[in-house]
């Protein structure tokens, strides 16, 4: 298990590049696999633990699939049959291995999912999925921690995906996924607005789909009997982005954060700019930069074109150097805190309620050591490492290397004091 050792205090300055958004990447590549008659070419692929896991998940199935590091290019092969199980130990290693359930489904009638379970972020329910599927007309059991669902030929519906705290990225997905084989139109009310989910969408029409409506909360999908392979390159990580934008807050230096769609973070942008954070854009490069010190500011996450719950952790770093007080609340996944606990460590102010946080503002963080939870909470972690005066020894960076392109790197090329230490 890895470890990053970082030495605070070094203001950051440069340029940091943004690599293809991970939660894109994942359906699009499961989509190409399971649904394309002939082959995929996905550039902007980034290289990251999870991508390898996908496609361990998918060479399970049987299809094998080509990825260039240097080029993050994937190529991904036509496959005339695959296997329908997706295994305990894939599952469990990668909650998005839930997407092959539609598409299997939908190819091949026939599809078996481990049940994923709870994880660091806490309960995450797959009923909505479920529902789905179903409404196509599946016949979906849970049996023995697994999922089975099978059907003849899906066909279209028309339902809501709407959960208790609103519409679901992953099930709009795998409905999606599905629904663009069903026999006849599928109209699927409260599906998920997230670019990801359009950039999902936008694939499978190249595929040969016929998807209206995306970036809308209506989806209204025709069915159609094949889909063929397709070439597209992944819009770039929005919260990757975010992550660095709050990182050369934080560090107050003068960092350029390069390759970012502006139109996808204006929640994000939105609170930095209350909180008197300075991003001036030039194309698709913006500059952070602080001149004032910074505001605190409450915020709420929320679905798309709320902010997103994926950048809690890291807003709540910036805020623990805030002037004041600042109350955090998770919409999303109200336990999504435990990175808290570790900024405490590091001299935080916060104070956690039931799906809330208030975090008091302190003049510095002090270096310790921490362990990440989970991917976001361990980026926060390096982020308070980077201001926190001595050094702060991260533990358990699998998390972040799951969702993070080359963080080391790009932190150290910007000015950052941060080393990997393997054991
Ligand atoms: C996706 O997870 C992302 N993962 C998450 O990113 C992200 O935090 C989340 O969307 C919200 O934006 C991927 O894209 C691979 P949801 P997903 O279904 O699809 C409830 C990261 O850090 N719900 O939109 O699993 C659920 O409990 C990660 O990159 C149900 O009730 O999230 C939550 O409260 C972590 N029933 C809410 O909906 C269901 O069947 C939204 O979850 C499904 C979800």
């Amino acid at each position: 298990m890895d470890r990053f050792v970082i030495r605070g205090g070094k203001p950051l300055a440069g340029t940091i590049s943004v690599s293809g958004s991970k939660n894109a990447s994942l359906p699009i590549a499961v989509a190409a696999a399971i649904l394309g008659t002939t082959d995929s070419v996905i550039r902007n692929v980034p290289d990251l633990r999870d991508v390898q896991t996908l496609r361990r998940l998918l060479r399970h199935l049987g299809t094998e699939t080509e990825y260039s590091p240097a080029s993050h290019t994937l190529f991904v092969p036509a496959s005339e049959s695959l296997g329908v199980e997706a295994p305990y130990e894939l599952v469990s290693q990668m909650r998005a291995s839930i997407y092959v359930l539609g598409p299997l489904l939908a190819r091949f009638g026939r599809a078996q999912v481990s049940f994923p379970g709870g994880c660091a972020i806490g309960t995450r329910p797959v009923d909505l999925h479920l529902r789905g599927m179903e409404a196509l007309g599946a016949y979906v059991r849970v049996e023995h921690g697994y999922i089975l669902a099978q059907a003849r030929r899906l066909r279209g519906a028309e339902f809501s995906l709407r959960g208790p705290r609103g519409s679901s990225v992953g099930a709009t997905a795998n409905v999606m996924m599905a629904a663009v084989l069903a026999e006849g139109t599928t109209v699927v009310h409260d599906a998920a607005r997230e670019p990801e989910i359009v950039d999902l969408g936008r694939f499978l029409n190249r595929m040969g789909a016929r998807i209206e409506g995306l970036g809308s909360s209506t989806l209204v999908i025709q069915g159609v009997s094949t889909l063929r392979g397709a070439e597209h390159a992944v819009i770039p990580d929005r919260i990757e982005a975010a992550s660095y934008l709050i990182a050369g807050a934080m560090t107050r230096g003068e960092l350029r954060v390069s390759g970012a769609e502006r139109r996808h973070l204006s929640a994000v942008l939105a609170k930095l700019t209350e909180a008197d954070v300075w991003v001036d854009w030039e194309g698709d490069t913006c500059r952070v930069t602080v001149p004032n010190g910074i505001r605190s500011v409450d915020v709420t996450t929320d679905t798309y074109p709320g902010f997103p719950t994926d950048v809690q952790a890291q807003f709540m770093g910036l805020m623990c150097l805030g002037d004041g007080v600042s109350r955090i609340r998770e919409r999303i996944f109200p336990d999504r805190f435990m990175h808290a606990l570790e900024l405490q460590r590091l001299g935080a102010n916060i104070q956690l309620g039931e799906g809330e946080a208030i975090v008091r503002g302190v003049p510095y963080l002090t270096g310790a050591p921490v362990m990440a939870g989970d991917l976001r909470a361990g980026m926060v972690l390096i982020l308070a490492g980077l201001v926190a005066r001595g050094e702060t020894v991260v533990s358990r960076v699998y998390h972040v290397d799951r969702g993070y392109e080359r963080v080391e790197e790009k932190l150290r090329a910007v000015g950052a004091d941060i080393v990997r230490v393997s054991e």
